[in-house]
C-alpha cells in the first residue's frame, strides 16, 4: 500500500502537493478547486492588510520553460481571507495562510487577525521581489530573524516562513540554525529567483512594464537553484525543520527529486497556471515512481540522497 501523507506538526496532508501561493488561490472559487482537487492542501494568495490591485500590465509572461512576474501582491485582503478560511474548513484539508507586511509592525497586525480564525498554518512571506520601491526582508537577516520571534509570540498555530533564494552556504547555514531555535515549524524553498527579464525582439521591449521590466523567474529554470537550497537547508537544519519544495515542479519525477533532496511536500506554481489538474498527474506519476520503487511512504525517502 502507498501512502502519500505527510504532517507537519499536527497538520496531516493526504498528499504532499500544495500550490505555491500567488498561483490559483486568489478568489474563493479558485482555492475551492484546488480543495476539491488531489492537492494535499491549499496556500492561500500572500495576503496584505489592504487589498490591492497590484502592478500595471503586462506583468505576468509565461513559456514552457520559465515565467516572469511582477504582480506586485494584487489580493483581496486579510479580511476577506480570514471570512472564507472558515467555509473552506469543510473539505477538512489544511488551509495555509500567506502573509506579507511593507513594514514591521504590519507582520504583527497580520499575525493577530489571523491567528483567531479557521486557518490552520501560516506561511510568513518574507521573500517578495516585486514590491515596487522595496527590498526583500529575508535578505535582511537581523530584521527577519526580529519579526520571526515576535511573530512566534502572536500565534500558537503552525508557522513557516517563505524565503528567496541565497547565493552562499553560509547564509543558509544561518539562517536554519536560527530557525531551529526560533522553532519555525516549516520553510518554503524558494519564492521566484528575483531579477529575471526577457525581450521581445519583434517589438525590442521586455516583455512585462513593472520595475523596469524586470520581475520574479519561476518555472523549469528555477528547479536546479531551488533544489540545492532545499538540499542544503535540510543538511543544515539536520532534517528537524520540514521543507516545502517550490520551482518548476511538473512531474512526479519533479517531486520524486524533491523528496530526495529533503521536501517533505512540494509547492506547484507557474505550472499550475495551466489549472489544477496537475495535481491528479502528479499523484499518478508519484505513485508509479513508488511502485516501481518499492516505497511506501514519503518519510523512507525523504533525503536519502545517495553518495558517490
Ligand atoms: C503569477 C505568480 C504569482 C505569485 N505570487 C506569489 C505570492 O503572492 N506569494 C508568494 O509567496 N509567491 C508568489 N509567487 C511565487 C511562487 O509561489 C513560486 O515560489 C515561484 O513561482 C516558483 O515556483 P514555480 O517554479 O513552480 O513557478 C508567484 C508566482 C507567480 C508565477
Amino acid at each position: 500500500m502507498i501512502d502519500l501523507s505527510v504532517r507537519i506538526k499536527n497538520l496531516k496532508f493526504e498528499t504532499p502537493f500544495l500550490n505555491a501561493s500567488g498561483v490559483w488561490c486568489t478568489t474563493e472559487n479558485e482555492i475551492d478547486e484546488i480543495l476539491k482537487s488531489e492537492a494535499g492542501g491549499v496556500v492561500f494568495k500572500t495576503m496584505t492588510l489592504e487589498k490591492r490591485v497590484g502592478n500595471p500590465e503586462p506583468r505576468l509572461y509565461v513559456t514552457d520553460d520559465f515565467s516572469i512576474n511582477s504582480m506586485g501582491l494584487p489580493n483581496l485582503g486579510v479580511d476577506y481571507y480570514c471570512q472564507i478560511a472558515s467555509k473552506l474548513k469543510k473539505y477538512q484539508k489544511p488551509l495555509i495562510a500567506s502573509f506579507a507586511g511593507f513594514k514591521e509592525k504590519e507582520f504583527y497586525i497580520l499575525a493577530e487577525k489571523i491567528d483567531n480564525t479557521d486557518f490552520d498554518g501560516l506561511e510568513v512571506n518574507l521573500s517578495c521581489p516585486n514590491l515596487e520601491g522595496k527590498g526583500i526582508f529575508a535578505y535582511d537577516l537581523d530584521l527577519s530573524f526580529k519579526i520571526l520571534k515576535n511573530l512566534k509570540k502572536i500565534t500558537k498555530k503552525v508557522i513557516g516562513v517563505k524565503l528567496p533564494p541565497y547565493n552562499d552556504r553560509e547564509t543558509i547555514k544561518k539562517i536554519a540554525e536560527k530557525f531551529l531555535q526560533l522553532k519555525i515549524d516549516f520553510v518554503t524553498l524558494i519564492n521566484s529567483y528575483p531579477l529575471g527579464a526577457f525581450i521581445d525582439t519583434k517589438n525590442e521591449r521586455l516583455v512585462i512594464k513593472p520595475n523596469q521590466g524586470i520581475g520574479g523567474l519561476g518555472g523549469r529554470v528555477l528547479k536546479p537553484i531551488s533544489l540545492a537550497q532545499v538540499i542544503l537547508f535540510h543538511k543544515f537544519s539536520q532534517g528537524k525543520i520540514d521543507i516545502i519544495g517550490v520551482g518548476g515542479v511538473e512531474t512526479g519525477d519533479d517531486v520524486y527529486q524533491y523528496i530526495l533532496a529533503g521536501a517533505k511536500l512540494v509547492g506547484v506554481g507557474t505550472r499550475l497556471l495551466k489549472g489544477p489538474k496537475i495535481f491528479s498527474n502528479l499523484k499518478k506519476q508519484l505513485e508509479k515512481i513508488f511502485r516501481e520503487k518499492k516505497i511506501n511512504k514519503i518519510e523512507d525517502k525523504l533525503g536519502q540522497l545517495k553518495d558517490y
